[in-house]
């Protein structure tokens, strides 16, 4: 099955249920729940996505065009199930994004991860992503100290979207 058989929506608020349910399993262990509050999907629905077949969730995004900064927008979360890893539903999603945020005339996307998440870091890095300076390095990464859960230090991504293509 490929993604073009999946359905892609924006998020309910029923939604975060199912969301809160798989978040451990797909995080490896890690229990990320209290960094994605039930507001999320409140108010941040029209720049977050769903991606389903049938009724099963196989993937989400959450993210929002930063009020403070006129030409950002922000990648708060994303998922993919397990068993839907490395074909292109991530990458997708991203693209769903940065659709949204040119038509709202955002330049600029960002996201953090955590230095222990090397799928991560490989997945933005593949995408374009540049690993923004920090003050400190983890396992080669240039890191922010003290800004992740628990005080964990975060990786800083930025991506320019150009006009067409990324
Ligand atoms: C990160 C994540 C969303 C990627 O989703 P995905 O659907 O597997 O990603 P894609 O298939 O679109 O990958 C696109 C490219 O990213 C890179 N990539 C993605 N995952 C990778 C991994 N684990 N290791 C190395 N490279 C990876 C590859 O270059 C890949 O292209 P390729 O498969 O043709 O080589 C998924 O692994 C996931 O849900 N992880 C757990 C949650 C998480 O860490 N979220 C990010 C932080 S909020």
């Amino acid at each position: 099955m490929s993604c073009t058989s999946l359905t892609f929506r924006r998020p309910i608020s029923d939604d975060w249920d199912r969301v809160m349910a798989v978040m451990p399993e797909w995080w490896g262990g890690r229990d990320l729940r209290g960094m994605l509050p039930h507001v999320f999907f409140e108010h941040f629905r029209g720049t977050s996505q769903i991606a389903e077949h049938e009724d099963r969730l196989l993937g989400f995004l959450v993210g929002f065009f930063c009020p403070d900064h006129g030409d950002e927008a922000y990648i708060h979360f994303v998922g993919v199930d397990p068993t839907w890893r490395r074909a292109g539903l991530g990458a997708d999603l991203y693209r769903r994004f940065f659709a949204l945020a040119r038509a709202d005339g955002r330049t600029v996307v960002r996201a953090v991860t955590a230095p222990v998440n090397k799928g991560s870091v490989a997945f933005h890095t593949s995408l374009g992503f540049s690993i923004l300076p920090g003050d400190a390095e983890v396992d080669g990464l240039p890191v922010t100290k003290d800004r992740g859960p628990q005080g964990d230090s975060v990786v800083h991504f930025e991506l320019t979207l150009d006009r067409g293509g990324a």
